[in-house]
């Protein structure tokens, strides 16, 4: 298993002003300089793109939160992917689960803002994974599956070839992270259902911190992590990047 490079992604999402910003590029520019196999991102919310563009170095790679099907047109308070092109982005999360909570998003439409992401040369970072009541009732396997199922017509596509976030909706934002042995299980299943699972990068998310990481990035079927909470304290992210850095 291939564990290069280990991805890093900040998801801030509706969070962050413009002096925030400014500290937290600081603290990432000192955590990061030299070579090493660490990729880190940033995805701020919408109007901190291009200030983010302008203040990171090139190696922090920027993404969005978010993106709609459509190029352009009448669809008030959504963004495309050629804006998110033109910000600065590399990057883009689809499917997160507070999106599949909130803005009621199918697989389907997941799989297609995938797709749209990648015809814009954006590597859409496809986020799955269970609620509490659906691992409880021994569905999680199931669940996985019907959400991998509806993007794996991505992995066909070409370049540039699609992430997954393995993301128990019970482990986010609630401090309690999915232990090992639940991560292991998960990744190994998700591996099996890719068409091209060593050459996938796999990340885990839910209440990944400083305390927690360095165990994450022991399992050999981990990639990196997509980090909430945990990626706003401009020191904390800094902490992050040096433990991953320390593995390297
Ligand atoms: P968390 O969020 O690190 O705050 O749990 C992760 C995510 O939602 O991507």
């Amino acid at each position: 298993m291939t564990k290069s490079p280990t991805w890093l992604l900040a998801n801030w999402k509706m969070h962050g002003t413009a002096p925030q910003l400014r500290d937290w590029v600081t603290a990432v520019a000192a955590a990061s300089t030299g070579d090493n196999n660490v990729q880190t991102a940033l995805c701020p919310p919408f109007p901190l793109l291009t200030a983010a563009k302008s203040l990171l170095a090139d190696d922090v790679w920027l993404g969005g939160q978010n993106l709609h099907t459509n190029t352009e047109g009448a669809f008030t308070g959504e963004v495309s992917a050629n804006m998110l092109c033109e910000a600065g982005c590399r990057l883009v999360l689809v499917g997160h689960s507070e999106r599949r909570q909130y803005q009621h998003e199918t697989n389907e439409e997941i799989a297609a803002k995938a797709a749209t992401a990648q015809q814009h040369g954006l590597i859409p970072v496809i986020c799955l994974g269970e609620t509490a009541s659906e691992r409880t009732a021994g569905q999680t396997e199931a669940v996985l599956e019907r959400q991998l199922d509806a993007v794996l017509g991505c992995f066909h596509v070409g370049e540039p070839a699609p992430m997954i976030a393995y993301e128990p909706v019970w482990a986010i934002g609630t401090g309690c992270a999915a232990s090992s042995s639940e991560i292991e299980t998960a990744h190994r299943f998700i591996r099996q259902h890719l068409p091209e699972p060593e050459q996938t990068s796999v990340l885990y998310g839910g209440s990944v911190n400083r305390d927690n990481l360095n165990e994450l990035l022991a399992l050999p079927q981990v990639n990196g992590a997509l980090v909430g909470s945990a990626s706003l304290p401009p020191a904390h992210f800094a902490d992050l990047i040096k433990i991953a850095r320390a593995r390297n």
